[in-house]
């Protein structure tokens, strides 16, 4: 009997600490992806921005490939490469150049879509407390196909995990060092800094970056202590008013939200003026969001009666890895769209292996070449992408006051 409990009993040798061993896994996984992500792209040949092939830059300006052609023949605006085999392509740089030419001879359309006059620049906050809803990919895909578009976009990565971040080419934890993400703009003590000294420049034109990392946790356990101390600028107004200090160089912001309700996505929704909530249409997800959308009411009258300025041009429910075939999909979109009528987007992002795979590789769909794909898979995602994204963009041109 002693001897089968012994069996059984703790073993005389000192456990490593847990913590260390979380801390050892830790570090050693960050050391293997750093490696595996030096394999990917050297740090010699940073992430680049790929070149369109004239028909996508033709579909990119709004003309067509014949105009887009004689522009270059007749000299206007910058010249393509030209490959071995005849192909033309155009940088994204100079198809923004060529959006420029072509503003000076027109006199209607315009190409270059930067806001103007009193256009206000459009603050979207991506958000849903449900991890895995797909906020960072449509972010991501909504930052990039607008910079792509011509706008002027900042991405602001406001979720400790980062992956919006590691999608523009930054491991965290090893890119971004302390104080070099929106915490440094928005903290309470004197280290605080302007938000324009942790803003970078990504490979893509007309696209910058606000990193993140684990250090953006502070701001939650910071914001309780500031609220009793009642002396600076309250927390829910700190996202907006760093957003401010650059939204001159900007046309649009999109905000990458943490998968919770705390003070950042509370800054987050008092910063913005439009609301993308992310729902995959699944029974389950559909009742967590159910309880963030009553637990955000309650927590924005709250904010709202301490003055918080919550005045959006619109909210949109953006529906998110959606499988048509999927009857039970197709019947909670129903449901949603039922209960939320115009709020839902009327074109939905579908599941697609595509996103997926491009996602493995840290790349949206929009940085990866159709030639990866099997044609078929790539249209189709490339479609419902930038359907969704079209769709977001023309509710952004109504708030300005042109035409959709
Ligand atoms: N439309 C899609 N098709 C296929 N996979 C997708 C799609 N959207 C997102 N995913 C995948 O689902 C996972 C979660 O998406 P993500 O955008 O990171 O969600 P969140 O930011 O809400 O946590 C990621 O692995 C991503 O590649
Ligand atoms: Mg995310």
């Amino acid at each position: 009997m002693a001897k089968a409990r012994s069996q059984f009993s703790p073993t005389l040798t000192p456990k490593r600490p847990m913590t260390e061993v979380i801390a050892a896994d830790g570090a050693a996984l960050s050391q293997e992806l750093q490696a595996m992500r030096q394999a990917l792209f050297p740090p010699v040949s940073q992430k680049t921005l790929r070149s369109f092939s004239s028909v996508e830059s033709a579909k990119l300006i709004g003309i067509a490939d014949a105009y887009l052609r004689q522009l270059s023949l007749n000299g206007k605006g910058p010249q393509p490469a030209i490959s071995p085999g005849g192909r033309r392509s155009y940088t994204l740089d100079q198809i923004n150049e060529i959006r420029a030419v072509l503003d000076e001879n027109s006199k209607g359309k315009r190409y270059v879509p930067h806001r103007r006059g009193d256009e206000h620049c459009q603050v979207m906050a991506v958000l849903n407390f449900k991890g895995g809803s797909g906020k960072t990919t449509t972010a991501a895909h909504l930052a990039q196909y607008l910079a792509l578009q011509g706008h002027r976009v900042l991405a602001v990565d406001l979720d400790p995990q980062a992956s919006l971040t590691a999608l523009h080419g930054y491991q965290p934890e090893y890119d971004i060092g302390s104080n070099e993400t929106m915490y440094a703009a928005i903290r309470y003590d004197e280290q605080r800094r302007p938000l324009s000294d942790v803003v970078r420049k990504t490979y893509i034109p007309g696209l910058d970056l606000v990193p993140g990392n684990l250090e953006l946790m502070e701001f939650e356990h910071d914001t309780p202590r500031a609220l009793a101390e009642r002396s600076a600028e309250p927390f829910f107004g700190r996202v907006a008013s760093a957003l401010g200090t650059v939204s001159d160089n900007y046309d649009v912001m999109v905000l990458d939200c943490p998968p919770q309700l705390g003070f950042l996505t509370l800054g987050a929704l008092c910063a913005s003026t439009g609301l993308l909530i992310t729902a995959h249409p699944q029974m389950l997800d559909v009742m967590s969001m159910c309880q963030f959308l009553l637990m955000t009411s309650d927590l924005l009258s709250v904010v709202q009666d301490s003055g918080g300025d919550l005045d959006y041009d619109f909210i949109r429910y953006v529906v998110t890895r959606y499988e048509p075939s999927d009857g039970p999909q197709t019947q909670v979109v129903g449901f949603m769209r039922s209960l939320f009528r115009e709020r839902v987007l009327t074109n939905h992002m579908l599941k697609s292996t595509a996103i997926s795979d491009a996602g493995l590789s840290k790349q949206t769909l929009y940085e990866v070449g159709r030639e990866n794909f099997s044609k078929n898979t790539y249209d189709r995602a490339m479609e419902s992408l930038d359907a969704v994204n079209g769709e977001i963009e023309s509710l952004i041109r109504q708030a300005w006051g042109r035409a959709a």
